[in-house]
C-alpha cells in the first residue's frame, strides 16, 4: 500500500464481500418464496437478536427512528409532555420527541464519558421541577407541562451511567428508553445489580438502528425496539402495521414502519459475527489509545469507565484546533468526521424552543473538539499507525495555541 491510500472512514465493502454467499441465498430464498412483507425471516431475526441483547422482546421496524417513535408512543407518552434528552447527540433522538407531540428538553452530557450526565438530571428535576400532588407527576414549573420521560443515548457506542439515571428515573417518575442505535451490544456494569447488561435491556423499551454503518447494519433501512414488557411489544406491533391489531382491524392510527424482510435476512446473517466485530473495533479503539498515548500531543481519547464495555460505534478525540487537524489529515488521505458539529439546542430546527448559546456548555465545547477517527472491523494496524502519526504531525503545527486539559 502507498502512502497516500485512502484511509477511508468505514469500509462498508469487505464485510459485504466476505458474506456475499450468504447474502445472496437470503435474496434467493425471499425471491423464491415471495416472502418480501413479515413472515419467518423477520421473524427469525426478531427472536436473534433479542437473545442478543439479553431482552425479552425484539420488533423489527423500519429505521431507529421509528423505534424511537414508537416506544414513545408504546409507553404512553402523551402529547403536551416533556421528554428529556441530551444536546449531543443526532437529531433523531429529539425528532421522535416531537413526532409524538411531545416536547424535546435537554439535559448537558458529563465531560468525559459524552453520555446523559445524571447530576445534571437531578438538577433539571430538583430546580425546575415540581411535583403535582393531584397527579403524582413532576410538572416544569414555567412550561406547565409534565416531564415524563427521558432518552439516554448510549452514543459512539458506549452506555449511559445507568444506575443513576434509573435511581432519578424512579425517584422522579419517568420513564426510561434507550437510545441504543449506536450501541449494539454494549454493555454496563450495574453496581446495584451487581452484574453486566446488554444496552437494549435496561430501560422500559430501547431503539436500535440498522442503518448500514452501524455496528449492526443492514443493506438499506432497519431498526428494532427491544424490551421487556408485553404490553408494549403490542403496541409496538401494531403501531408499525398501521394500528391493526389483526388483518383490517384497526384499534388505532399507525404507520407503515416495518422491518422489510430482506433486510431482517441479512441481518441475521450480519448478527452471527457481531460480537466478533465488536471486539475487533474494541482491538483498534485498545491500539490507537496506545499509539495516542506514546505521541507529544493535548489529544485527549475516549473514556471508557470500568462500568463499561464499549463498543466503539466510533473512535472519538478531543483535538485541539479541530479544523486544522481534519484539513491536515484530509490531506494526507485520511477521512474523519465530526458528531457532532452543532449541539442539538442551537439547531435552526429548534430555534423555536429558545435556546442560547451557553445553555448546554459542555455539548457547546465538545462540539467544537471532538473528531471521530477510522472506526471499522479489520481496520488495519498499518493504518492506524498511519492515522497517528499524521494526527501528531497535525497536532504539533498547531502548538502555540496549545493548552494543556488532559
Ligand atoms: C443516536 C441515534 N439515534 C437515532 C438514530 C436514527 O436511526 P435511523 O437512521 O435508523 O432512523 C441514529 C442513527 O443515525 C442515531 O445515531
Amino acid at each position: 500500500m502507498t502512502q497516500n491510500a485512502k484511509v477511508p472512514f468505514v469500509d462498508l465493502i469487505a464485510p459485504h464481500k466476505e458474506l456475499e454467499a450468504e447474502l445472496v441465498s437470503v435474496v434467493k430464498e425471499v425471491l423464491h418464496t415471495a416472502g418480501f412483507v413479515g413472515g419467518p425471516m423477520v421473524e427469525g431475526f426478531e427472536g436473534d437478536f433479542a437473545k442478543f441483547c439479553d431482552a425479552q422482546f425484539c420488533i423489527g421496524v423500519n429505521s431507529g427512528t421509528d423505534a424511537l417513535r414508537f416506544a414513545l408512543f408504546a409507553v404512553g407518552v402523551q402529547p403536551g409532555d416533556i421528554v428529556l434528552t441530551v444536546p449531543l447527540t443526532f437529531i433523531a433522538t429529539s425528532e421522535a420527541i416531537s413526532q409524538v407531540g411531545a416536547r424535546p428538553d435537554f439535559v448537558d452530557v458529563d465531560a468525559r464519558s459524552y453520555t446523559m450526565d445524571p447530576e445534571q438530571l437531578r438538577l433539571y428535576m430538583e430546580t425546575k421541577c415540581a411535583l403535582d400532588p393531584k397527579t403524582g407527576r413532576w410538572v416544569h414549573k414555567t412550561l406547565q407541562m409534565p416531564v415524563t420521560a427521558i432518552i439516554p443515548v448510549h452514543l459512539y457506542g458506549q452506555m449511559a451511567d445507568m444506575d443513576p439515571l434509573l435511581e432519578l428515573a424512579t425517584k422522579y417518575n419517568l420513564i426510561v428508553i434507550e437510545d441504543a442505535c449506536q450501541a449494539h451490544g454494549a454493555e454496563y456494569f450495574s453496581k446495584k445489580a451487581n452484574r453486566w447488561f446488554k444496552a437494549g435491556s435496561m430501560g422500559r423499551a430501547a431503539a436500535f438502528s440498522f442503518y448500514p454503518g452501524k455496528n449492526l447494519g443492514a443493506c438499506g433501512e432497519g431498526g428494532a425496539v427491544t424490551t421487556n414488557d408485553e404490553a408494549i411489544t403490542r403496541k409496538v406491533k401494531m403501531l408499525r402495521e398501521h394500528g391493526q391489531s389483526k388483518k383490517y382491524y384497526h384499534d388505532m392510527e399507525g404507520y407503515n414502519g416495518r422491518l422489510d424482510s430482506m433486510q431482517a435476512g441479512f441481518l441475521r446473517v450480519k448478527l452471527k459475527h457481531l460480537a466478533k466485530w465488536n471486539e475487533s473495533r474494541r482491538e483498534s479503539a485498545r491500539k490507537y489509545n496506545d499509539l495516542l498515548a506514546a505521541t507529544d500531543t493535548n489529544i485527549i481519547t475516549p473514556f471508557e469507565p470500568v462500568r463499561s464495555k464499549a463498543v466503539y460505534h466510533l473512535y472519538v478525540l478531543q483535538v485541539d484546533n479541530r479544523e486544522a487537524v481534519q484539513s491536515s489529515l484530509a490531506k494526507e488521505n485520511i477521512d474523519t468526521g465530526i458528531h457532532y458539529p452543532i449541539p442539538l439546542h442551537l439547531q435552526k430546527a429548534y430555534q423555536s424552543l429558545g435556546y442560547a448559546p451557553g445553555d448546554f456548555p459542555v455539548s457547546e465545547k465538545l462540539v467544537e473538539r471532538i473528531l471521530s477517527l477510522p472506526m471499522f472491523p479489520g481496520l488495519s494496524e498499518a493504518d492506524q499507525a498511519r492515522v497517528v502519526s499524521a494526527l501528531a504531525r497535525s497536532e504539533q503545527h498547531t502548538g502555540p495555541e496549545k493548552v494543556l486539559v488532559r
